[in-house]
């Protein structure tokens, strides 16, 4: 049986072969790899490393520069919440806390690891604030009872 380090590594190779090796492909690489583990592995970064030729550091560069990339798995599904001054000034910390009491902490996968949720910065969306995403559509006005549908689906 294949260690799992070694099985990341195919898999994110692979990847690799249907995205292109090309360093410009990198991001494109990162998302898909974002979508299939929840996060970046390191093993994910050694076969960019190997098979793109782009450093372990200039990965993690990357990962910890984009708010929708991260180096720790989160749920399959994230609701990001707005914490902007204009979301702030409309109720985000408030939602914020609504979704630490629903979906628990901050960045953490709930139990059946599907879902989680994080602060973000500015999505765009000022003239709906709070806003949101939602499994990467937004949700604009966020309200409490938007949290509540989504953790209940968790519960
Ligand atoms: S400040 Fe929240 S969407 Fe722009």
């Amino acid at each position: 049986m294949p260690e799992p380090g070694r099985e990341i590594m195919d898999r994110v190779g692979a990847l690799i072969d249907e995205t292109g090796c090309e360093r410009t492909q990198l991001l494109e690489v990162l998302h898909r790899v974002q979508a299939e583990f929840q996060h970046i592995p390191r093993a994910a970064a050694e076969a960019i490393e190997q098979r793109m030729n782009v450093p372990v550091a200039d990965t993690y560069g990357l990962v910890t520069f984009y708010d929708l990339l991260t180096e720790h798995p989160v749920g399959r599904s994230v609701l990001r919440i707005c914490e902007d001054v204009p979301c702030c000034l409309h109720g985000s910390d408030q939602m914020a806390e609504e979704a630490a009491k629903r979906l628990g902490p901050e960045g953490e996968p709930s139990a059946d690891g599907g879902v989680s949720w994080t602060r973000c910065a500015c999505l765009g969306l000022c003239d709906k604030a709070p806003a949101a995403l939602w499994r990467e559509q937004p949700l604009a006005p966020l309200k409490v009872h938007d949290i509540e549908g989504i953790g209940d689906s968790h519960a």
